[in-house]
């Protein structure tokens, strides 16, 4: 007897698209190399991918150009594209865009046994994140709305430290509590986080994170001040099993896209 086939969830992340397509960032072009990522995942997912999640920092800018861009690119997939806000995203500019072609903007998604949470945790004018009493609301409202579900929460910000000590200032400033509420659901299987442009994965209450690559410019681990990382930009796929167990990695291009930039000292 064959098995039924997992979800098939694909990462793209910390995109940065700008309304200019010339736009670099420490010498990547932006939407080079994010077009450069669409193609990989084209190569390797088309036809097995149910849904896509744009984890926030879609735009550099904040321009309507940026996330028009980022539509018309996604949506040759033919597959629902659920956005979320990072810090360098324009709330109002973004929620007059979306949802448009397959981009979406809901907050949940339930695919059989599984649920995916999506939460805001942009503060308006702040690098840092936040998840507030309505976010955090909502969150336990979903909880308790599907007790048996193993449920997927997908933020902005990183709610632990990555090891990198500038970077480790910039997360979810309110990552006690959001753990503080966790500890109360056993039906809580995984976070998905962005923010970091690093591919990293670590436990909190037994709980694993995870975060991908940008599909810009990547930033080194294990540092005090900003450095960026010479790995190529890429994606994370995550597999949802229909007996609740879930499976992820990433994958990059085969090169740096761009021009790498030994002595940036910040973007
Ligand atoms: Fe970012």
């Amino acid at each position: 007897m064959t098995q039924p086939r997992p979800y098939r969830i694909i990462q793209i992340s910390d995109t940065h698209i700008a309304a200019n397509p010339e736009r670099a960032l420490l010498g990547v072009t932006l939407r080079t190399s994010f077009n450069a990522v669409v193609e990989l995942v084209r190569q390797h997912e088309l036809n097995q991918m149910d849904l896509i999640l744009l984890t926030g920092d879609i735009s550099h800018d904040g321009s309507e150009t940026s996330y028009l861009y980022a539509a018309n690119t996604l949506k040759s997939f033919n597959v629902p594209v659920y956005a979320i806000l990072g810090n360098h995203d324009d709330a109002l500019t973004m929620a007059s865009v979306y949802p448009c072609h397959t981009m979406r903007t809901d907050k949940q998604i339930i695919l059989g046994p599984w649920q995916i949470i999506l939460l805001n945790s942009h503060v308006p004018g702040q690098v840092h994140g936040l998840l507030n009493e309505q976010e955090l609301e909502y969150m336990e409202h979903c909880l308790q709305q599907y007790p048996d579900k193993q449920a997927i929460i997908v933020f902005h910000h990183h709610p632990l430290p990555v090891g990198s000590q500038w970077l480790d200032k910039l997360g979810l400033i309110n990552a006690r509590a959001f753990w503080r509420i966790i500890s109360n659901y056993a039906n809580v299987h995984t976070v998905l986080f962005a923010h970091v442009h690093m591919a990293f994965q670590h436990h909190v209450q037994q709980i694993p994170c995870y975060s991908p690559p940008s599909t810009c410019i990547q930033f080194k681990r294990g540092v005090v001040h900003f450095a960026l990382d010479h790995v190529p930009p890429g994606y994370r796929w995550i597999n949802l099993h229909p007996n609740g167990q879930l499976e992820t990695d990433i994958r990059r291009t085969e090169h740096y896209i761009g021009v790498f930039d030994r002595d940036a000292k910040g973007y």
